[in-house]
């Protein structure tokens, strides 16, 4: 295990990343870590992150000096080098040009952070401060054109600094120097295995979990997929997964995941139809905030109807991943675990006393796609396309019916059949239609048509903050357009949404 400290940059989820990837279990915990607490994780190394402050800040974010007294190896990047230099009696100063961008490397002296490194590499910097004294013990072992104390070390303490960023791909050497450090410098095996990860986490639900019953909600997303399956491992029949239909999912979805998770998967699906109820609400509502509003409280009322039923359900499990967990929490205060968008049910746990069960919270997302692999989901649910909570509600724009969610369900099944086909599903982060609440002129046979405007919208994205538009080939968007118009009734005219997020976002409400 190594556990690298939050020091608040916009790298410390890819440092987590890069460390995983060589099969190291790896933890990002906040600067104010309790000492007792970081002992009894049994680190096998410490990275101290980069981060956005200087030292010199009156509440710059720091971490017990004691960190450099258990023995362990720390590897300091950026601002945790400036860290751990001034708290080992250096001296880091204020640089006359910040350094931003490529630099030239200039490798001085191959300690075992920088063995097999070229004599001349490039780095990715990023800094205002400058070290200019080194504690004790430690050596310059690299240097660039602004930056004489690029990295150092001290190989007795098993300290090491670089001023740059190792974790970005602008460093192309980066990786090898954190190879080097996990496993010269700290000596890991790098055996952590997402089937090592499954046994672990089934071990440790059965002993919490006891002779109880869990409840769990499942969306048919990767998520709580991953999560049922796990669970399920672990304790079987005592887990129940309330599936509600809230007759705003895609073509065949529900009957779908009804039969893959109990005939397939054999597991306790308790489905509630409850589509009536959230067509009803949402009757004249045009609003795209009011919809989400009225889907999130019929889901919880559902929800909660429905778990209220399970006798001895003492624990409620959820999807949380763990960028959530990290971004809810500061580089200065403590973990506050958010709930996601209302598709989770938040509330519920404090009202029924229910205590909550999570455990992906220390996964990525693609980590959960290894897993649910390992653990033997279907692909077809492993690789899903992010689906949002209110479902096709807010991709019928303007007023919800039966019929205009029904034509938006035969072209969206369309969409994705043709998009698998030509194999982008999985390059695409999603793909879907939105249907318009406009009518266009059209001409079909000899007669005129008044129908409606459907649209496509294909996004590539990692993470849904950003997205950009598919530039899809234009012989597969003539394709669909042509089943499209072709196989639906009601609609006369298919368009490309050609926008990118921001200042776009993804859904159109
Ligand atoms: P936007 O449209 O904000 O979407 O660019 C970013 C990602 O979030 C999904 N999304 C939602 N998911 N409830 C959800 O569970 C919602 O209300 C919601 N709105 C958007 C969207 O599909 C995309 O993946």
């Amino acid at each position: 295990m190594i556990i690298v400290i939050d020091f608040g940059s916009q790298y410390n989820q890819l440092i987590a990343r890069r460390v995983r990837e060589q099969n190291v279990y790896c933890q990002i915990e906040p600067p104010d870590i309790n000492m007792d607490r970081l002992k009894s994780l049994h680190p096998e190394g410490i990275i101290l992150s980069g981060g956005p402050a200087s030292i010199y800040e009156e509440n710059s974010p720091r971490t017990s000096p004691e960190i450099f007294e258990l023995g362990v190896p720390v590897l300091g990047i950026c601002y945790g080098m400036q860290f751990m230099i001034d708290a080992l009696g250096g001296t880091v100063s204020r640089a006359e040009k910040r350094e931003y961008g490529f630099a030239r490397l200039h490798i001085q002296k191959e300690d075992a952070l920088l063995a097999g490194i070229d004599q001349q590499t490039h780095c990715w910097m990023s800094h205002g401060d400058l070290i200019t004294g080194l504690p004790g013990g430690f050596e310059v072992t690299a240097v660039t054109e602004n930056t004489p104390m690029a990295a150092a070390g001290d190989p007795i303490r098993r300290f090491y600094g670089l001023q740059f960023h190792p974790e970005v791909e602008h460093t192309p050497q980066g990786k090898q120097m954190l190879k080097n450090f996990l496993f010269s410098i700290c000596g890991c095996t790098g055996e952590w295995t997402m089937k090592a990860f499954a046994e672990d986490a089934v071990e440790e639900i059965r002993k919490a979990v006891g002779d109880k019953q869990v409840i769990l909600g499942l969306s048919g997303g990767v998520d709580s997929s991953v999560t049922a399956m796990l669970i399920h491992q672990a304790i079987g029949e005592q887990l129940t997964c309330i599936f509600v239909d809230n007759g705003l999912l895609r073509q065949n979805e529900g009957s779908r995941l009804k039969q893959l998770f109990t005939q397939h998967l054999k597991m306790n699906i308790d489905y509630v139809d409850a589509s009536g109820q959230f067509i009803t609400a949402l009757h004249g509502v045009t609003d795209p905030e009011e919809k989400r509003k009225i889907i999130g409280k019929i889901f919880m009322d559902v929800f909660e109807a429905e778990a209220q039923e399970i006798e001895n359900a003492e624990f409620l499990a959820q999807g949380t991943l763990y960028p959530d967990i990290i971004e809810s929490r500061s580089a200065f205060g403590g973990p506050t675990s958010i709930i996601k968008s209302h598709h989770n049910v938040g509330g519920l746990p404090e009202k029924m006393k229910l205590k909550l069960i999570e455990p992906l919270k220390y996964l990525f997302k693609d980590e959960v796609r290894k897993l649910g692999e390992t653990l033997g989901l279907p692909g077809e649910l492993v690789w899903r396309q992010p689906f949002p909570g209110p479902g096709l509600a807010i991709r019928v724009i303007g007023e919800i019916t039966q019929r205009r969610l029904e034509v938006l369900r035969t072209a969206d099944a369309i969409l994705i059949e043709e998009i698998r086909e030509a194999g982008y599903y999985k390059k695409l982060w999603q793909s879907f239609c939105v249907l318009l609440p406009i009518k266009s002129v059209g001409v079909m046979g000899d007669k005129r048509t008044y129908e409606n405007i459907l649209a496509i919208r294909a996004v590539t994205s990692v993470d849904a903050m950003t997205a950009d538009w598919a530039k899809l080939p234009h012989e597969l968007l003539g394709k669909i357009s042509n089943r499209i118009i072709n196989e639906v009734k009601g609609v006369n005219r298919v368009v490309y949404d050609i926008s990118s997020k921001p200042p776009s976002t993804i859904e159109w409400e």
